[in-house]
């Protein structure tokens, strides 16, 4: 298993992933698949590093024989009262990856890359309520539940909750 910076050359692979993770998760992404589907190949390149090693935003990918099977978003917010606070978005495992740990090196790998970004103190990112997996693997880095939004995502006529969770870097 290898984790490095996705680039705009992993586009394509990358949209394959992203696709695949909105259709066989609706109701934990808050993006839809038939959305995106629609979007043009460069949109998705749009997304993945023009520079590498953007303290900005950055896609991490995980590599399982060379396929990519996982990734992670992270995000630092841009106004200046905000600019301490970074989020990660869009973490998905292939099913059939899922529970060998690459979802949690891929977390690791954001934080420590995070913890570089010079200013930034904060991270946050939000689950569905009932994503146990999701949850205790945020906690387990520290994050912890700060808040609950209600009636996060309405999905085929099902209100679905979510919560925020931070984590303090210092
Ligand atoms: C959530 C997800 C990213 C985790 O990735 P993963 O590779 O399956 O997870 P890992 O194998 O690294 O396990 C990490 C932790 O998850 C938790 N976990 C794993 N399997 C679990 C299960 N069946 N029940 C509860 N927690 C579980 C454990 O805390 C585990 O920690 P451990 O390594 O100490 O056992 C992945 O399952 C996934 O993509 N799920 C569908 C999409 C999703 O929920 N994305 C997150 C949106 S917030």
């Amino acid at each position: 298993m290898q984790i490095r910076e996705l680039t705009k050359n992993d586009a394509l692979e990358y949209r394959t992933l992203r696709l695949r993770a909105l259709k066989e998760y609706p109701t934990i992404f808050s993006s839809s698949y038939e959305v995106e589907l629609d979007w043009p190949p460069a949109r998705f390149a749009d997304r993945l590093a023009e520079t590498p090693e953007s303290t900005d935003a950055f896609t991490l990918g995980c590599f399982a024989n060379g396929d990519l099977v996982g990734s992670i978003s992270f995000f630092r917010y841009e106004a200046p009262k905000e600019m301490h606070t970074g989020r990660i978005v869009a973490v998905h495992v292939a099913a059939e990856h899922q529970g060998s740990g690459y979802g949690r090196a891929m977390v690791a790998a954001v934080l420590e890359r995070a913890r570089r970004i010079p200013g930034l103190s904060t991270i946050q990112l939000t689950a569905t309520t009932t994503n146990e997996r999701a949850k205790s693997l945020y906690a387990s880095f520290g994050f912890e539940i700060c808040g609950t939004t209600p009636r996060a995502m309405l999905v085929e006529g099902e209100y679905i909750d979510e919560h925020l969770m931070v984590l303090k870097l210092d």
